[in-house]
């Protein structure tokens, strides 16, 4: 499946991907992406029939033998997500579009840049693959054994070759953007226009090609200066007829990967400070333990860290804990609150106190939140 799928000249079947016949004499393979694995579960599935348009994500580890270094392992996790059945340009932009929400989210998109290339299709790819070959020919004896390999089986892979002796031989190659057929000129036009209506940044760099063999059109790849060689935090692009040769009906796709490692690299790098929750302490006391206990279920199923002492103590030593446990907000549940129907809001990190009636309570601790914090 993967060599059908991902490609058998690429470097990840023929060099990267862990093969091992198992016990039973089965030939099994780790999985070094998760596009392929997708693609047949959708075929095995029938999937196609329930909807026509289908959007998928996934999360987990993946295999590949490469050679080790900052942000590149032999496992390492990927979540990714798949769209099938359009071929529609703004699909694209929209796949583009979220994943440049989670670099945004995740706060490290001033260290990232979204590179965007067109690789063609059946119908033009294989005149502009002959006219690569050939002007690559002409540089034969100045390219690195790799990619001397590369002319022949897969001569596109040459133009993203890492070394700069090979980068100098190729700047005056014929480009596919320049040869694309009028369709999928069209359609990278309007893969364009779509990304500039969703706002997305980006840059067209006609030398990325990307290291899988099932994209057609439409290619991207985020990129980063902060993590050495490994300079990709995710990449995809479309591959419209992976499902066909997989063994299913000819239905369109596209999606993407991003390295979970090196994102969070990258989150480590910049200091963001991932899943800081804002911890709510509950005050209550014997003759409030009712209403103490409501609160307490009622923020916690609203997914609200809810802590409150065990003891049941006086107001002071409750205050001690909460002060201790580090939590953002008190809220004291006591006599006078209960007779009057509302809740006192102690701010523990600036000592500032309010009243808030009751109902309003959970709005909010969820406004505070969403503010990130007090
Ligand atoms: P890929 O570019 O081979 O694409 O991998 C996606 C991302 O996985 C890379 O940009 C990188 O961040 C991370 N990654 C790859 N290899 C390693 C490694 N050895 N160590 C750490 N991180 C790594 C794919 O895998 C396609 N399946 C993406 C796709 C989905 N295309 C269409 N749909």
């Amino acid at each position: 499946m993967f060599k059908r799928g991902i490609g058998d000249t690429t470097d990840i079947v023929e060099k990267e991907m862990f093969v091992f016949d198992d016990k039973g004499g089965e030939k099994l393979a780790l999985r070094p992406e998760g596009t392929a694995s997708i693609v047949r579960a959708y075929i095995e599935n029938k999937l196609y029939s329930s909807s026509n348009l289908s959007k998928y994500y996934y999360y987990g580890p993946m295999f590949r033998r490469e050679r080790p270094q900052k942000g590149r392992f032999r496992q390492f996790t990927q979540v990714g997500v798949e769209v099938f059945g359009s071929n529609a340009p703004a699909v694209d932009a929209e796949v583009m579009k979220t994943m440049s929400e989670i670099f945004d989210k995740s706060g490290i998109s001033n260290l990232v840049k979204l590179n965007i290339n067109s690789l063609g299709c059946p119908d033009c790819r294989p005149d502009y693959r002959k006219k690569l070959i050939s002007f690559l020919n002409s540089k034969r004896k100045n390219l690195c054994e790799d990619c001397k390999n590369r002319l022949e089986k897969n001569p596109l892979r040459v133009l993203d070759c890492k070394l700069e002796s090979c980068k100098a031989e190729v700047v005056d190659a014929p480009l596919m953007i320049d040869n694309l057929c009028p369709t999928c000129f069209e359609h990278f036009e309007d893969v364009k226009g779509f990304l500039n209506h969703f706002g997305v940044n980006y840059e067209i760099n006609p030398f990325m090609v990307r290291g899988l063999d099932y994209y057609v059109r439409t290619a991207f790849e985020f990129t980063t200066d902060f993590l050495g060689a490994s300079n990709a935090v995710g990449g995809g692009g479309r591959y419209d007829g992976l499902i066909k040769t997989l063994g299913g009906p000819d239905i369109p796709g596209i999606g993407y990967a991003i390295g979970v490692d090196r994102l969070v690299a990258l989150m480590m790098e910049k200091k963001v400070e991932i899943g800081k929750r804002l911890k709510v302490f509950i005050i209550f006391f014997k003759d409030t333990m009712e209403d103490g206990f409501y609160l307490i279920d009622k923020l916690r199923s609203e997914n609200i860290t809810t802590i409150f002492d065990y003891e049941i103590g006086s107001l002071k030593s409750q205050f001690k804990k909460a002060d201790k446990s580090g939590a953002d907000i008190a809220i004291i549940v006591g006599s006078d609150e209960k007779e009057r129907g509302i809740y006192t809001i102690k701010n523990m990190r600036n000592g500032t106190q309010k009243e808030i009636k009751k109902e309003l309570i959970i709005n909010e601790i969820k406004n505070i939140t969403s503010i990130g914090g007090i």
